[in-house]
């Protein structure tokens, strides 16, 4: 079964509850919710009090932390309603501790990983979060081209996870579109973000429906 998550990035922000509510009739699973501090990553975007509006839209918020000292935050997301909240493997000190303390918050715990990142960045921690996700594309904007060396590390996760017996979420994040997204589900990947070639799609049910049918 494969879960689309609509990235927010790509949403028109002026109709931003519009979009939302959309994307959640096509079929939508999730709500990506991408956090930007022009510090992790060059670009800023959005905090906790927009995503307490948009979780109140009706999809499960999916937030993507591109921040550091992300856990400084992780109670202004869950209180906003964050589902899931993932962090980046490059950007905190302590990750163990920090997967923790968002399980403690009551939300499913996430590590991301930038393209140039090892997999390996998820060995001590296997058993310690619900979802993986992979950067196929440096974060910081919406709209890039996929990184080809990025489907091989998909299918290193996948591999790593089920030698372990851990059945957790393979998400990924950038460039993914009606030609990428095959080769993703097929390394391993059950969960995909789309932005803007989502957005931009004609219909959006029919973009969704044909990623989901990858599966
Ligand atoms: C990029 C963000 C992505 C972005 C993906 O840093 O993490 O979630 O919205 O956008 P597309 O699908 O356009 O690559
Ligand atoms: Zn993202």
């Amino acid at each position: 079964m494969i879960s689309v998550a609509a990235s927010l990035l790509a949403a028109d922000y002026l109709n931003i509850g519009n979009d939302i509510r959309r994307m959640k009739a096509a079929g939508a699973d999730w709500l990506h919710f991408d956090v930007m501090d022009g510090t992790f990553v060059p670009n800023i975007s959005f905090g906790a009090d927009m995503a307490r509006r948009a979780a109140a839209c009706g999809l499960d918020v999916d937030a993507h932390l591109m921040i550091v000292n992300p856990e400084k935050y992780i109670d202004a997301f869950a209180a906003a309603g964050a589902k899931i909240i993932t962090v980046h493997a490059e950007a905190v000190n302590h990750l163990h501790r920090v997967l923790q303390l968002i399980r403690a918050a009551g939300c499913l715990a996430g590590v991301a990983m930038n393209p140039a990142t090892s997999p390996e960045c998820l060995r001590y921690v296997l058993g310690d979060f619900d979802l993986a996700l992979v950067m196929t594309v440096n974060p910081g904007f919406g709209g890039q081209k996929l990184i080809p060396a990025c489907i091989d590390k998909v299918g290193e996760v996948r591999g790593m996870l089920n030698r372990a017996g851990i059945d957790a979420i393979v998400e990924v994040d950038g460039g993914v579109n009606l030609e990428t997204a095959p080769k993703l589900v097929a390394a391993g990947a059950d969960t995909l973000v789309a932005g803007s070639a989502l957005y931009s799609a004609a219909d959006a049910k029919a973009f969704i429906e044909t990623v989901k049918r990858q599966g």
